[in-house]
């Protein structure tokens, strides 16, 4: 398949470039702040190029006091930026502060990279030489060297009050944190993976709908294709049928009417038979032509103003004896008075005779057949806007409803029965003959008045097709 083996590059799987590519800020900040509650000691993590993405800390009383002097607080934010940027290597480190106290810079490595750190402190040690100094004063002369303005006693207790945490104990907790941000990194790398296989996924489904959306339409393509095909063939072959169909029935009557001579009876029934044939042939030929019409919108309407009353009147008449075969009873229902309507007369007859045929055709034996036309206002012609649907004024127009109660047309046919050649039960031809194109042909007339014909059916109870046709064409 086409969309398959392209996709397959893209299911190689993310790595985690660096902690502020995908780590849960929320989370970390959460880890940082228990870790100060539990511990007391201020810390921050950055990413591999010093982005800062936790930082949980509580002013030392010493810094404080520093930064209210300038040289203090540039010694002091010299050192933050500095903190920042000291890459540790795969070793925790520990940096001095100027105060006298230190700072620990942990590295949090993952995949065996180095992701990150973490900067914990500023603590004093209790246990080394320097601190020891720091107690008897030293480190406090230095501090006084960077800061001269700063009060010696005063500095002195507040250098006191910052916690004091064991090497090995910080270099423990330290640890501890990394590896608590090393889970928080798997985490965010495990839903970063997911998401992106989501993703790819995603992509892939994408693909393979876009390649069958061509193949269809490229398959709808052919389909249109040959549905053209069929319709030129159909209606060539009419064409060339019709010519010498047309010699044959006249060669028949004059046979039948024995113009050319004397024939016996045999014969002369013989003739007859041909002529009968061959005119539903040109009946049926003339039918397809009608379809090939109306699908390439090629029908020209003769219209004029006419009486409904009257046209379906005539019908009625016309259908009665085939109706009174199949002891079915016509009822004719017509509103009073009835508005006059610009329409094709021929086809007009042509809509009311297939949808009044098919109703006696399809009835049971002593069945009814109800024929209502009655006045009625379409808000919306089909080829119209919406915006004509809601601010145009109604279109004034007729109604003519077919009834029966015969054996109706199936739920899964009911929206097939306008399609040319469509019968709704197999062995329909044989049962009921025609060719199904009368009802194809009925819905292209309509449409071709700027009407339209809906149908319900609930089997042996009601069928009932509906033809709307605006009084005259808005357009015309
Ligand atoms: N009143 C009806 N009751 C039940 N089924 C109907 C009715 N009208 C149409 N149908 C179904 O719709 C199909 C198509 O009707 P359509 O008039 O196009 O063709 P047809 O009557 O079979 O043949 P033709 O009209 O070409 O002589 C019919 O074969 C039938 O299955
Ligand atoms: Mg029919």
């Amino acid at each position: 398949m086409r969309g398959r083996s392209e996709s397959r590059t893209d299911l190689v799987l993310a790595e985690l470039g660096s902690l502020e590519d995908a780590i849960d800020r929320d989370a970390l900040a959460a880890v940082c702040r228990s870790f100060f509650a539990l511990f007391g000691l201020s810390v921050r993590i950055v990413g591999e190029s010093g982005q800062l993405l936790a930082d949980v800390h509580e002013e030392a009383a010493i810094c404080t006091y520093a930064r209210t002097f300038p040289k203090g607080r540039a010694a002091c934010d010299a050192l933050t930026t500095e903190l920042k940027h000291i890459d540790p290597g795969r070793e925790s480190l520990v940096h001095p502060c100027f105060t006298g106290a230190v700072y620990r810079i942990e590295p949090v490595a993952y995949q065996g990279r180095a992701i990150g750190r973490l900067i914990l402190g500023p603590y004093r040690r209790p246990d080394d030489e320097r601190a020891r100094a720091e107690r008897e004063g030293a480190p406090i002369a230095r501090l006084l060297e960077r800061v001269p303005e700063l009060d010696r006693a005063e500095a002195k207790a507040r250098l006191r009050q910052m916690p004091v945490v064991r090497e090995d104990t910080a270099a423990r907790i330290s640890a501890h944190l990394a590896v608590m941000v090393q889970h928080l990194a798997f985490a965010s790398h495990r839903a970063l993976l997911a998401s992106e296989m989501h993703i790819a996924s995603v992509r892939e489904s994408h693909r393979e709908l876009v390649a069958q959306k061509e193949d269809l339409e490229a398959a709808y393509a052919r389909l249109q294709e040959a549905d053209q095909l069929k319709s030129n063939f159909l209606s060539t072959v009419s064409h060339e049928l019709r010519t010498p169909l047309t010699s044959i029935i006249g060669y028949a009557e004059m046979l039948r009417t024995e113009m050319l001579g004397p024939l016996d009876g045999e014969l002369r029934e013989c003739a007859q038979t041909i002529q009968q044939r061959g005119e539903h042939l040109l009946q049926l030929i003339s039918r397809l032509l009608d379809v090939g019409r109306l699908e390439r919108g090629h029908v020209l309407l003769e219209r004029t103003w006419l009486d409904p009353a009257a046209a379906v009147q005539t019908v009625v008449e016309d259908i009665e004896p085939l109706a009174a075969k199949r002891d079915v009873s016509l009822a004719l229902e017509l509103d009073q008075p009835l508005p006059t309507l610009h329409a094709d007369p021929i086809r007009l007859r042509q809509i009311l005779l297939n949808l009044i045929e098919n109703a006696v055709k399809f009835s049971h034996d002593g069945g009814t057949v109800t024929i209502r036309v009655e006045a009625a206002t379409i808000e919306k012609l089909p080829r119209e806007g919406l915006a004509a649907a809601l601010f145009g004024p109604p279109t004034q127009a007729l109604r003519f409803r077919v009834i029966d109660n015969g054996v109706g047309i199936p739920a899964s046919a009911i929206t097939k029965v306008f399609e040319p050649f469509f019968q709704a039960e197999s062995g329909s031809t044989r049962r009921y003959g025609g060719a199904g194109l009368g009802l194809a042909i009925v819905s292209g007339l309509v449409e071709a008045h700027g009407g339209h014909i809906t149908v319900q059916s609930a089997p042996d109870v009601k069928t009932e097709f509906c033809v709307t046709l605006p009084l005259e064409r808005p357009d015309e």
